[in-house]
């Protein structure tokens, strides 16, 4: 039999150690103002209400504010009356209730692919995807502002990682032309809108390059859905542009819950029996997909009220002579993460909810407000904000990018 060789210290016992760590880490973190605390937020469409204040939200991904829309609202409680309110398994197993092929069925025909696959959320999708496509021999491109989960999945993959600088097509081709010829497999991955710059990624570009050197595109449309491209996305933002790779989320104009993968009927079929985080979780809860089914719904059948988070976000930019608003989302970025929480203050003293986002979300030095713009915030609010940012926010710091 081995013996272990443990040498445990009596003086430093294991729990305290560890609690010692964390506060440790807490302490450093709160010094650089990169410590985070979730503060807890009763949503009411745009309104919310924290610590006792009533503010309007600038903060949340629901632009389209289907997440409390009646008909929404009403498809998940139906589902809850019929088929309970968790799914019980995996699934592979049996979690894999009615309404997943017919949100599957929707998802594949709003983007017009041949089918497609609902994972449990955009992260877990992407944790999911990338793995499976791609291994230790082969390589991986990955936009450096591309969302947490991508660089999660590329990490997980063990592929070789190669970051490129933000949506530059020439770096991608000079490291493709560097690497490729080396690995079987190679993929790249974007977001098609991004999280935090609301920028559109150049996905035309990037296909063309793919289809020249054989590597994969994979767009992360999280924040297009709904928004972009008529509703059906960043891919159909600017003309059609060739992605084999369609994900996203239902979490954000959707309301909802749950991510996604829109592809050929070969790579959805290698999702079921390769994606990890598929397999071996429980499936979505019947609510959140019939949720997800009644939000596509809407999504296609209202183009009117689609376009309205991009007509407010670009009212704010045009307000504030800002580049105009490619998408809901309009950041304005302050430097450091101290600057950035105390713009964030002084808009809630406003009675505006516009929360900081800080390294490591966005790189060091580009601490900012983000703003998200939704079809149901006021124009005359919009106006306001507008102005306070330009008295409060502009006027006193100075924006990094202006
Ligand atoms: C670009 C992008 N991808 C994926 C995700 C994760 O999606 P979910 O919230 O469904 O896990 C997000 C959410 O913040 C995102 O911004």
């Amino acid at each position: 039999m081995v013996k272990a060789n443990l040498r445990v210290s009596p003086l430093r016992e294991p729990m305290r150690s560890i609690d010692e760590f964390a506060w440790a880490k807490l302490t450093a973190l709160e010094r650089a103002g990169l410590r985070r605390q979730p503060v807890v937020t009763a949503r009411e469409g745009i309104w919310v209400e924290r610590e006792g204040r009533r503010l309007l939200s600038f903060s949340c991904n629901d632009y389209l504010n289907l997440s409390q829309h009646p008909q929404v609202v009403a498809a998940a409680i139906e589902a809850i009356k019929r088929y309970g309110v968790g799914a019980g398994a995996s699934r592979l197993v049996t979690g894999n209730h009615p309404l997943y092929v017919e949100l599957e069925t929707r998802l594949a025909r709003l983007k017009g692919t041949a089918a497609a696959c609902v994972f449990g959320s955009g992260y877990l999708a992407n944790s999911a995807i990338i793995p499976a496509l791609v291994g230790p021999a082969d390589l991986v491109l990955v936009d450096e502002l591309s969302h947490a989960c991508i660089h999660a999945g590329a990490k997980l993959s063990g592929a070789l990682l190669c970051r490129y600088r933000h949506s530059d097509v020439t770096h991608v081709q000079t490291l493709l032309a560097q690497h490729r010829a080396a690995h079987p497999h190679a993929l790249i991955a974007t977001d098609g809108v991004f999280s935090m710059d609301g920028d559109l990624a150049p996905l035309a570009a990037l296909a063309e390059l793919g289809q020249r050197f054989d590597a994969w595109l994979l767009a992360d449309d999280a924040h297009g859905l709904g928004v972009v491209g008529g509703g059906r996305g960043s891919t159909f933002a600017n003309g059609r542009a060739d992605v084999p790779l369609q994900m996203g989320t239902l979490s954000k104009a959707a309301g909802a819950y749950g991510g996604y993968l829109c592809a050929s009927a070969a790579v959805v079929e290698l999702m079921h029996t390769r994606a990890r985080p598929l397999i071996y979780s429980t499936g979505l809860p019947p609510p959140a997909v019939a949720a997800a089914i009644a939000a596509i719904d809407l999504i296609e059948r209202q183009p009117d009220y689609v376009a309205e988070p991009l007509r407010k976000a670009r009212m704010f930019t045009q307000a504030l002579n800002l580049p105009e608003a490619q998408s809901a989302i309009v950041p304005v970025i302050l430097g450091e993460a101290e600057t950035a929480l105390a713009a964030s203050r002084q808009l809630e003293e406003e009675g505006f909810l516009v929360v900081a986002i800080r390294p490591p979300t966005v790189p060091p030095g580009t601490a900012r407000l983000r703003f998200a713009f939704t079809a149901q915030h006021p124009e005359a609010e919009i106006e306001r904000l507008a102005a306070v940012v330009r008295a409060r926010v502009l006027g006193s710091a100075g924006a990094a990018d202006l």
